[in-house]
């Protein structure tokens, strides 16, 4: 049986640790000889290569692990690029939350004028990462998870083209899935899912049965509006705070299904329908960069540093051992399992695009492609999100057909502003950055989008490009 070689691209992102506990688990469907991590931030990485070293020595006969801030060392002899970076670190995460806020607009670090922000640094360096990987290791699998996706993926598609093993995908719309399905009694693994949009903006429009073909779309929603209080009060008694934020943004998307119950929404839609409701849920002191760096970040390094110092997981409460003798008959819905859980469905979502890709299996997974007539009548240059078939080759789209009136004006609204915002990038053009900033539903005014983009470019400062 082949056996794989992996870098994680981002090596310090507090995703990794679930990523690389996962391809442990997983060792009998997705064989590897050797895994990398990779990051610029030698500090943060060294926190979860320390980890990686106990449990790999620990778990993984005869694998090779290693980390590194060298692209040549990194990318050498590589079939999978996993990549989970982000360009400009949590600090500046901060910065394209909080300014907005001075201006009355949510930053929101992907689909607002914070995601813009954050694109304009991350179109650069994924572009700078990929030209990097090509060079030692033209033919692996590039799967990007780094934000903002949409973006990202209309610039790769600009700066790489025809390249078909570089794959943008995301793991929000596996998550809403692991949501509600199991009020109707099923899981992911039982769906074939359609769906369209733009990364952080879509709409699952049926969810077939993988044994009947039926579509229990309209079953699961006579299910969430017949038992609608009932979910309300168990959605609600998660939140454990006032700005609680993954509990509270499925209160919201909760709500946003019943004013809108004929197909299963993108958390994100909330952002671009609800734009006054998820400004009030934060303050200019404290926003969703607060919630991760006082949560997640301190606990899944945390946890990396015990087991570093444990020096190993064998007998101890993070033994994995059970974990990976059990025989899983699905791996689709194995994310929720692993120890770190940093997100339930991250690292599950991507490994499962990949071992459908090593067996040729075209199992139907959401990512970004070109739309080229998916949508015939949307741009066909649009990077939808849609269910493509993941085979060795290439990934395969699947029609959708003509999308309804309110859909296609949101959709076309949100892409001209993305569209604009990598024509700026690429042309370093003032004007089009304010059209961009103006264009964004979060922002809508030239007065305010001048302000953001001038406080931008102080915090940001060598990271932001010369516009004129
Ligand atoms: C979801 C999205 C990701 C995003 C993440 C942010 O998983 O799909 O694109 O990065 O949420 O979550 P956080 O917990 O960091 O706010
Ligand atoms: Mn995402």
């Amino acid at each position: 049986m082949k056996r794989y070689s992996v870098v994680i691209c981002g090596g310090g992102s507090t995703y990794t640790p679930d990523m690389i506990e996962l391809l442990c688990l997983l060792q009998d469907s997705f064989p590897l000889r050797k895994v990398k991590l990779y990051d610029i931030d030698a500090e943060r990485q060294e926190i979860v290569g320390k980890f990686g070293e106990v449990m790999f020595r620990d778990y993984y006969e005869g694998l090779e692990f290693s980390y590194t801030t060298d692209p040549a060392e990194a990318f050498e002899d590589i079939d999978f690029a996993l990549v989970q970076i982000r360009a400009g670190g949590m600090g500046l995460r901060n910065a394209d939350e909080k300014i907005p806020y001075k201006y009355g607009r949510i930053g929101q670090e992907t689909c607002g004028p914070g995601g813009l922000a954050y694109g304009i640094r991350s179109v650069p360096a994924m572009i700078q990462l990929v030209k990097d990987i090509r060079r030692y290791s033209p033919d692996a699998w590039i799967i990007n998870y780094a934000n903002p996706a949409a973006i990202v993926a209309e610039a790769t598609k600009r700066a790489f083209p025809g390249d078909t093993r570089l794959v943008n995908i995301c793991d929000m719309p596996p998550d809403v899935l692991n949501h509600y399905l199991p009020f109707i009694g099923k899981k992911r693994s039982d769906i074939w899912p359609v769906y369209f949009g733009l990364n952080h903006f879509g709409w699952f429009t049926r969810l077939l049965d993988r044994k009947t073909g039926e579509d229990v779309l309209p079953e699961l929603m006579d299910y969430i509006l017949g038992h609608y209080d009932e979910i309300h009060a168990q959605f609600k008694a998660r939140i454990t705070g006032p700005t609680d934020h993954w509990p509270i943004t499925f209160l919201d998307h909760l709500e946003m299904i019943r004013d809108f119950p004929y197909s299963l929404p993108n958390t994100y839609n909330l952002y671009y329908l609800y734009p006054d409701r998820t400004y009030g849920h934060y303050s200019i002191d404290h926003t969703r960069y607060d919630e991760v760096v006082e949560g997640r970040e301190h606990e899944v390094f945390g946890l990396c540093r015990k087991v570093a110092e444990l020096g190993h997981m064998i007998g101890t409460e993070y033994d994995l051992t059970d974990k990976i003798a059990q025989k899983r008959a699905s791996i689709r819905d194995l994310g929720v399992e692993t120890v770190y859980a940093a997100n339930d469905v991250h690292a599950a979502y991507l490994v499962e695009l990949v071992i459908s890709i090593i067996n040729n299996a075209h199992e139907p997974t959401l990512v970004m492609t070109e739309n080229k007539g998916i949508c015939p009548n949307l741009d066909p240059g649009m990077m939808l999100e849609v269910t493509c078939l993941a085979g060795a080759q290439e990934l395969m789209p699947l029609q959708v057909g003509e999308v309804p009136a309110f859909e296609k004006g949101l959709l076309e609204n949100q892409y001209a502003c993305e569209k604009l915002l990598v024509d700026a990038i690429f042309e370093h053009s003032d004007m089009k950055l304010l059209q961009a900033f103006t264009e964004n539903r979060l922002v809508r005014d030239a007065d305010v989008a001048k302000k953001i983009i001038a406080d931008f470019k102080a915090a940001n400062g060598s990271e932001w490009p010369e516009f004129h």
